[in-house]
């Protein structure tokens, strides 16, 4: 569960952030804030003087009117300069905010230990918010923390004003005004309501429309004829978004309108009374024109941070989850340092399912992997082969049982220095838009530069002819790489095949590896190419200890034993041939398989 924060503690982090990050420019915003909030009361006032003198006689006054007149127009138009620079510095500060809010969210989400996180929906959707934070930063929320602080100098100042002419027509303006404040604060609450509410059909929407702009669903949206059926979807899910925020909107354009109703009224009333009082003889011409600023003054001031308040209303939303997000507890991380693998990998008793009430995928799964062996993993799809190794790695904690390397239950290891002793192509192995050199360099980023160790990996792998043919700067994207900068070759890409490569090269980079495992996608490499690269692995790897799967059995026909998963447990375990001296599970796959290859030949 993600901690809740309220709106409170989210704006004042919102303040602590921007006098952090930006410490100067903010001190400079805060005092022409306060500047530029007193301004209208100076105008205001200057104004009046200058009114009342024309009303004493023009000839007489001629002069001093002049001046007051020079200072209305300095201090407006010097005013407006000061504004030019507080929004240069806002936008200053803004950039740096974003940047310092974007390091922080994302070095947090590198830091979750396991994949758990990455596969909660209602996480995600917190995590997208949090996202737009990361865009963004949480600058509605400090505008209106300053825009606030100049209405509060604004209004204060004006109100005094007011006061001074008429004081009942203030405590009037104030009430209606302080009754558009809290309007609009209740609407912000239905609006973030209404925002955490929407991110799921948001986040459908955003899989809509990804789906048309994607190179990798063009293809099939094209063949099956997708792009109706998705273009209606994306329709629906848009519409239903929308929809939810129009209806806030709704709920709140019509109490705002009957508070503008209201100031209209108190403003024409309060303008009656003071012109009866000129007329009376009990205020001069000057106060009308200083009452009416001031009015509209107010009226502004209110209007500006009811305004802002809206404004800052998604911003609160998304500046929250992101303050959620960072807030959460470490991950807790095992203190040993992983050993070198010495004795072999113990899994005991293992149970584990993806979901509190989701089926086992392993129930109670005991196997031990002794160290400088390889050990074949066979198993019909589904039967949880690579949920085994995504264990071994540590990405998800088991229900019960342990799986111990050398010993030690790999809890208690900190999991950097577990990592640092394997390495993996993963079925699902990554692509990485980067280029060729970069995409084998990953596995050892303490290398990334060494070109020859790079291409050696490349050549056990098999890929080291078609990259050097393309070139090893080349960057590997069908979607990145135009060329627009001078030093950014034009992206080509791969074959799927060739890509697998790339990853086995990878982490086959990572020479010093303890423990290797090869859990193979069976469509990726031909039948040739797999069974040689596993010989390759054989041979090189004597002393490191293996873990291959792979479908195709023949290709680990040479492992020491092979372990076969049914029912989330070892079925059967021995070498090649015990499996087919056995008679079982493993024999009947075998001779299937031959049977097909011979078929075949
Ligand atoms: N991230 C996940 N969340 C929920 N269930 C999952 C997840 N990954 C796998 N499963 C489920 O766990 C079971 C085992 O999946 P696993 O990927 O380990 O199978 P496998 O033996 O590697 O299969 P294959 O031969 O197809 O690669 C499957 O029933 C699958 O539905
Ligand atoms: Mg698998």
């Amino acid at each position: 569960m993600t901690p809740r924060i309220g709106i409170v503690r989210t704006v004042t982090a919102a303040i602590a952030l921007q006098a952090k990050t930006a410490p100067i420019s903010f001190a400079i915003v805060i005092a022409l804030t306060i500047a530029t909030g007193s301004i209208s009361a100076i105008v205001g006032w200057s104004s009046q003087q200058l009114f009342d003198e024309l009303a004493r006689g023009v000839a007489a006054a001629g002069e001093r009117a002049t001046k007051f007149a020079i200072i209305t127009a300095l201090v407006g138009g010097g005013a407006m300069a000061v504004l030019q620079l507080a929004a240069y510095l806002d936008l200053d500060t803004r950039a740096r905010i974003t940047i310092a809010v974007e390091r922080t969210l994302m070095a947090k989400v590198m830091s979750f230990r396991g994949l758990r996180r990455f596969e909660d929906p209602a996480f995600l959707s917190r995590l997208r918010l949090a996202e737009e934070a990361a865009h963004e930063g949480p600058q509605e929320l400090t505008s209106l923390a300053m825009a606030l602080l100049r209405a509060a100098v604004t209004v204060v100042s004006l109100t005094a004003v007011v006061w001074a002419i008429a004081p009942e027509v203030a405590a009037l303006l104030g009430v209606v005004g302080l009754v558009g404040l809290v309007t609009q604060l209740l609407r912000n609450r239905w609006f973030a309501a209404m925002s955490r509410a929407n991110v799921s059909t948001q986040r459908w929407r955003e899989f809509y429309r990804a789906l048309h702009v994607d190179a990798r669903a063009a293809q099939e949206v094209r063949l099956f004829g997708l792009g109706k059926l998705f273009l209606g979807r994306l329709g629906r899910m848009s519409a239903k978004a929308c929809g939810i925020e129009l209806e806030v909107s709704r709920r709140g354009m019509a109490i705002q309108a009957v508070l503008s109703v209201a100031t209209a009224a108190v403003t024409a009333v309060a303008t009656v009374v003071i012109v009866a009082r000129v007329v009376g003889g009990t205020l001069s011409v000057g106060d009308v024109s200083l009452f009416l600023a001031a009015v509209a003054g107010i009226g502004t001031a209110f209007a500006g941070v009811v305004q802002r308040i809206h404004m800052a209303g998604r911003n609160a939303v998304t500046f929250r989850s992101y303050l959620e997000i960072v807030a959460l507890p470490v991950d807790p991380r095992g203190r040993l340092h992983a050993p070198p693998l010495v004795r072999g990998i113990a899994i005991e008793d293992a149970w584990f399912r993806y979901t509190p009430d989701g089926p086992w995928v392993l129930a109670g799964l005991d196997l031990w992997i002794p160290a400088g062996t390889s050990t074949g993993i066979v198993g019909l799809n589904g039967a949880g082969k690579t949920t085994l190794v995504k264990l071994l790695c540590g990405f998800y904690e088991l229900d019960r049982g342990r799986i111990a390397w050398d010993g030690i239950d790999i809890r208690d290891l900190d999991p950097d220095s577990l990592h640092a002793r394997m390495s993996a192509t993963f079925q699902d192995f990554m692509t990485y838009d980067v280029s060729a050199a970069e995409n084998i360099g990953f596995g050892d980023i303490t290398r990334l530069d060494d070109r020859d160790a790079i291409r050696s990996a490349a050549a056990l792998a098999e890929i080291d002819a078609p990259l050097a043919a393309i070139g090893y700067d080349t960057i590997l994207s069908r979607t990145l790489g135009d060329g627009d900068d001078d030093d950014e070759a034009v992206g080509q890409s791969l074959s799927i095949g060739q890509w697998q490569r790339v990853a086995l090269a990878r982490s086959l980079f990572r020479g010093d590896a303890d423990l290797f495992v090869l859990d193979e996608p069976s469509s990726g490499l031909d039948a040739e190419a797999e069974h040689r690269i596993h010989r390759m692995l054989d041979a090189r790897g004597r002393g490191r200890t293996r873990v291959l799967i792979s479908h195709r059995l023949g290709s680990l026909r040479g492992a020491d034993r092979i372990a076969v998963i049914a029912a989330g447990r070892i079925a059967e375990l021995g070498t090649h041939d015990d499996l087919v001296a056995r008679d079982g599970a493993y024999a009947r796959l075998f001779s299937l398989q031959a049977s097909g290859y011979r078929e075949v030949a």
